[in-house]
């Protein structure tokens, strides 16, 4: 998917809008702190050195970027190589990528990149794998013998190297030629502290099995070697051992046979072995210093390995021979010379193993000649160094940088310009800085201070690195590009950085001071010839080739060109062969000293910026088109933003491309169309093509989220839909089932009824309406014709007391069972009323009477009922004195009996006869005639009585009454019953009013001396008759027990 949205800053500096040094830097460092490594100036890819393994290499991501254009995807190193590739094969078009850099900024691993794009994108098959398998291997011995490790880098390249891979027509690799350049020998004998030597001498002590040390005569431990640095032989992440098994591997697939590596490791241990030769002091006889070996043994050892005399080898040490056209003098070596020319040996001895090296392995990769091939180039070359010390060394690299420098801008605006001519636009030419100027101050062939120091290394006479420097002084002395302290103090400057042995150039990076010490001897980089002869003299086959120029035969006393020369002229190679091809460039940069991921020094980046010449890259870029893109591709990125092109567009690319940019009406002096790209002058219309296709993509998701919400909803709504339809219908076929069924039921019933109706109405003719009632009614009335008859012909007794009745043979007779025997009780009752004299009645009524008064109230009551009222108890009859007794009055008399009186005061009784009349109660003595006491009955208020058996009771007197006001009467009566029952009927009649009884155990009797309170108490086993004793309880109480 193509990635440009959502960027980080910009991911073209050619749109970064202001064009400033400060928002470039800012820029970078928030691309980089995303983790954003790599930005375009057009076609040039800036990459920053992350220092941390990113996921956004390997296979998935070669295949992503070889199948989008260069600008579709983020900016990435295999979209250069893609580029460079596709336009190698598909345009023939040699191609070189420029990988340019501070030491540790990432080329070395930017060209692995592109080898490792390259070798994944290109054709398949084994001969083309082998192929392949030799290039990419090329690079751990090339990293073994020419990389180790520094301050600044665990893997820095010591040397500068140009690989041309080679391909047929059909893209395949068919081999290649690799270019080596200046490896810094200096390291071989001497490193800085922190840093190592090569890493070949460590992975060989290291990796190298015990058999293997022996035959090269070698100890395993590294801290036994002059020339190695003997703290910190280890780096950390490195595995010496098994990157000498990797590189012995190596060298096997490269076509290294077993003698080629053997002969190679006995070479790199000489070297080693070479720092250990100790020279010492010694004087000849007249007095001159000479030098000699103190230990003979690692010499010895040295002779036998390379098969030379060891004494050959001191005298080639100690000694050097001048060789004029005439004579041939031997002059001794102090120590320091002899020093001098131990470490030239070993110096020089290595520098020509690697290119040996480099020239074995071009012979494995070489291709045939006749073949038709296409060329891609990677340089990977160190970049411009400023050091707080700069010698020979950095003069040159510099030198080489900006050459590099102006293959860069000519090649660009040739580049430019040549694109313009093919697409057919006008162009104008931009104004730039050409360092042609500083270019040809270094490498002018007469007048450039390159040939000035040839000059003075060759010169007879006192030659001196402040002669060279006194020779620059005058020559350049009015060179803008050039100063020293004379020339300052000419101009009358003061400047207390430059020091008196040092010059400056202006380099369009940057001023550099060099220090001139050491330049002459640098340049002449000589090796005495009795070293080279020696060398020549050797057995050894591998050490002989290195050094032709030892062999006597072929004596040449013509100069090896200088160290300057030899660079010059080889950058010269480089550089035709660089404009020979079409440049693609990777600017490296380090965002800081540390080796630290996540760290942006902006200060730091600031330098590399300025001398990369980014900022001028942009502006050359901009100067013409600032952005140009085939139409095709620009199409594809922008039919978006018109209605005609977008969705579909069938016409021609370049057609869609005119139509969408005339609906977006961009002026036209903003845009020309070329032959096969659209160029657009400023970044602003392309930001506002940018801008217009982020908007109209926020429109575009905005609408596809919107179908795509729409469709949610509504197949969620038909979903809903179907489901709640469903549900219905299973609800209401569920409903109407269920009424179906109470329906049916229901019908059923009716069903059911009708059929019984019409079933009872088709019978109702065959029976008689009525049968039913009538058989019933007939059989009911015949069982109670016979239960009736049954009653009658065993009727009870007509007694009225007989209560017997039988009961109902029925149950439903029950109600007129008892109703028969109600009347006929009273039937009973109503004969036996008839057949009553009124006497009878009387006497009855009188019974009744009692009944009423005391039927349940007295306990003599029950005994009284079968007792037939006599009324005369005392033979009245027989005594009409008795009789007379009643006066005048009419009527019989009611009752006469005997009573007792009780005596208020004593308690003691004392018997009366009572007689009772219509009218009154009369008590007196039975002896005499004479009434003792008459009461009338309206003067009687109540009679009080008890419970119990006896026969007491009071007759209470009204106030009003007309007796003696004896108070009220204590009686006892035998027939108390029978007495106060007339007496009441008797009082009825009378007075019409109804005697009061009281029944009670408690009562007051007003005697006319006052009132008495009588208690009646029932006293032990009452039986039969009672009997009542009276005993006095003060003067007022009297108490009575039943007995
Ligand atoms: N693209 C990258 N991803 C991860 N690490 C890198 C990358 N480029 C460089 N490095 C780290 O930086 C170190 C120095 O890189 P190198 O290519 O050797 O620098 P140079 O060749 O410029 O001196 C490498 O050893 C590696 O650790
Ligand atoms: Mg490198």
């Amino acid at each position: 998917m193509p990635v440009l949205e959502g960027s980080v800053g910009v991911e073209d500096l050619v749109l970064l809008e202001p064009l400033e040094e400060s928002s470039l830097l800012k820029n970078l460092q928030l691309r980089h702190e995303k983790k954003e490594i790599y930005t375009y100036i057009g076609n040039v890819v800036i990459s920053v050195n992350p220092y941390q393994q990113l996921p956004i290499y390997g296979p998935e991501f070669i295949a992503k970027y070889q199948d989008y254009n260069f600008y579709e995807l983020k900016p990435h190193i295999y979209a250069l190589a893609n580029v460079a590739y596709q336009s190698l094969k598909d345009r023939d078009r040699d191609q070189c990528i420029l990988i340019t850099g501070e030491s540790g900024s990432g080329k070395t691993e930017a060209s692995k990149l592109v080898m490792s794009y390259v070798a994944a994108v290109c054709g398949k098959g084994e001969q083309v794998n082998s192929v392949k398998e030799q290039l990419l291997l090329s690079n751990p011995v090339l990293e073994a013998f020419g990389n180790a490790k520094t301050i600044r880098n665990n893997n820095s390249s010591r040397f500068g190297k140009y690989m041309d891979i080679e391909f047929d027509f059909k893209g395949s690799p068919l081999g290649g030629i690799i270019t080596n350049y200046l490896l810094e020998k200096s390291r071989v004998v001497k490193q800085l502290k922190g840093e190592r030597n090569f890493h070949i001498f460590y992975q060989l002590l290291d990796g190298a099995d015990a058999q293997l040390l022996k035959a090269l005569k070698l100890e395993r431990d590294a801290s036994g070697y002059t020339y190695l640095n003997r703290e910190g032989s280890r780096v950390g992440g490195m595995d010496d051992a098994s990157n000498f098994r990797a590189l012995q591997n190596a060298m096997t697939v490269i076509g290294f046979s077993e003698e080629e590596i053997r002969q190679v490791l006995e070479v790199t241990a000489m070297v080693l072995k070479l720092g250990n030769v100790e020279l010492m002091d010694e004087f000849q006889a007249n007095g001159i210093a000479a030098s000699g070996i103190r230990d003979g043994r690692d010499l010895q050892e040295i002779g036998e390995m390379i098969g030379l005399n060891s004494e050959e080898l001191e005298r080639a040490l100690c000694s050097r021979t001048m060789e004029t056209a005439k004579e041939k003098v031997v002059t001794v070596l102090n120590v320091v010379q002899a020093q001098y020319a131990r470490d030239a040996l070993a110096k020089n001895i290595y520098s020509r193993l690697f290119d040996w090296i480099v020239n074995r392995i071009n012979e494995s990769i070489k291709v045939g000649t006749g073949e038709e091939k296409k060329v891609m180039g990677v340089l990977d070359i160190y970049g411009f160094e400023i050091l707080e010390d700069n010698s020979f060394e950095q003069f040159v690299i510099n030198y080489c940088n900006e050459k590099l420098q102006q293959i860069f801008i000519e090649l660009t605006l040739k580049e430019e310009q040549e694109e313009y001519k093919r697409e057919g636009i006008p162009w104008s030419k931009v104004d730039y800085f050409d360092n042609g100027i500083i270019c040809n101050l270094i490498e002018h062939s007469q007048r450039g201070i390159l040939a000035m120091l040839d000059e003075e290394c060759l010169r007879p006479g006192v030659v001196s690195d402040s002669t060279f420097l006194a020779k620059l002084n005058q020559l350049f002395s009015s060179h803008s590009h050039y100063e020293s302290k004379v020339t300052q103090n000419a101009q009358r400057q003061y400047d207390h950085s430059m020091g008196l042995s040092c010059f400056r150039i202006c380099h369009y990076a940057g001023k550099v001071t060099y220090n001139v010490t050491s330049f002459i001897d640098k340049n002449n980089d000589l090796l005495f010839r009795d070293l080279s002869q020696a060398m020549w003299k050797a057995r050894h086959s591998l050490l002989r080739s290195l050094f032709p120029e030892g062999n006597p035969k072929q004596p040449s006393l013509k100069r090896p060109p200088t160290a300057g020369a030899q660079f010059k002229s080889s950058v010269a190679t480089l550089m035709k062969n660089l404009y020979s091809k079409n440049p693609n460039y990777i600017r490296c940069i380090k965002p800081n000293e540390h080796q630290q991921q996540g760290q942006f020094s902006s200060e730091l980046v600031a330098v590399q910026v300025r001398y990369l010449g980014l900022l001028e890259n942009v502006r050359v870029r901009r100067a013409g088109y600032a952005y140009r893109q085939a139409y095709k591709s620009f199409l594809e990125r922008y039919r978006l933003l018109s209605r005609s092109t977008w969705p579909h567009w069938n016409g021609g690319d370049r057609e869609g491309v005119e139509q969408c940019l005339k609906e977006l009406s961009i002026s036209s002096e903003e845009l020309a169309f070329g032959k096969t790209k659209l160029f657009i002058r400023s970044p602003k219309t392309l930001f506002y093509l940018e801008e217009q296709r982020r908007l109209r993509l926020q429109q575009l998701a905005t609408l596809i989220q919107k179908i795509y919400r729409g469709w949610r909803c509504r197949t969620h709504y038909q979903q809903m839909r179907k489901s709640q339809i469903l549900i219905s219908a299973w609800f209401r076929g569920n409903k109407q089932k269920k009424h179906y069924g109470k329906m049916k039921r229901s019908a059923l019933l009716i069903q059911a009824f009708v059929r019984g109706w019409k079933a009872r109405k088709n019978y109702r003719k065959y029976f008689r309406s009525g049968a039913a009632l009538t058989l019933s009614n007939f059989i009911y009335r015949s069982l109670a014709q016979k239960f009736l008859l049954n009653l009658k012909n065993n009727l009870p007794s007509t007694k009225v007391l007989d209560k017997r009745w039988p009961a109902a043979p029925y149950k439903c007779f029950n109600r007129a069972n008892q109703e028969l025997q109600q009347l006929f009780h009273q039937w009973k009752c109503k004969k036996f009323w008839d057949q009553l004299s009124p006497r009878q009645v009387q006497v009855l009524k009188e019974k009744l009477r009692a009944s009423e008064l005391f039927k349940d109230k007295k306990a003599s009551y029950p005994q009284s009922v079968p007792i037939p009222f006599r009324g005369d108890y005392i033979g009245l009859q027989k005594n009409p004195k008795l009789q007379k007794l009643k006066g005048k009055e009419e009527g019989p008399i009611l009752v006469a009996e005997t009573v007792k009186k009780v005596n208020r005061g004593n308690g003691k009784t004392s018997a009366r006869i009572l007689l009772l009349t219509r009218g009154h109660v009369i008590l007196t003595d039975s002896k005499k005639s004479q009434a003792k006491t008459v009461i009338g009955l309206d003067s009687v208020a109540g009679v009080s009585v008890t419970s119990l058996q006896d026969g007491l009771f009071s007759l209470h007197l009204s106030e009003t009454s007309s007796v003696d006001s004896k108070g009220d009467f204590l009686l006892v009566s035998d027939h108390l019953i029978e007495l106060l029952a007339k007496m009441y009927q008797a009082m009825l009649d009378a007075t019409q009013r109804q005697l009061s009884v009281t029944v009670t155990e408690k009562f007051s009797v007003k005697f006319k001396e006052g009132s008495v309170l009588v208690k009646v108490i029932q006293g032990p086993g009452s039986h039969g008759n009672s009997k009542l004793s009276f005993k006095k309880r003060g003067s007022d109480c009297l108490e009575v027990t039943v007995q």
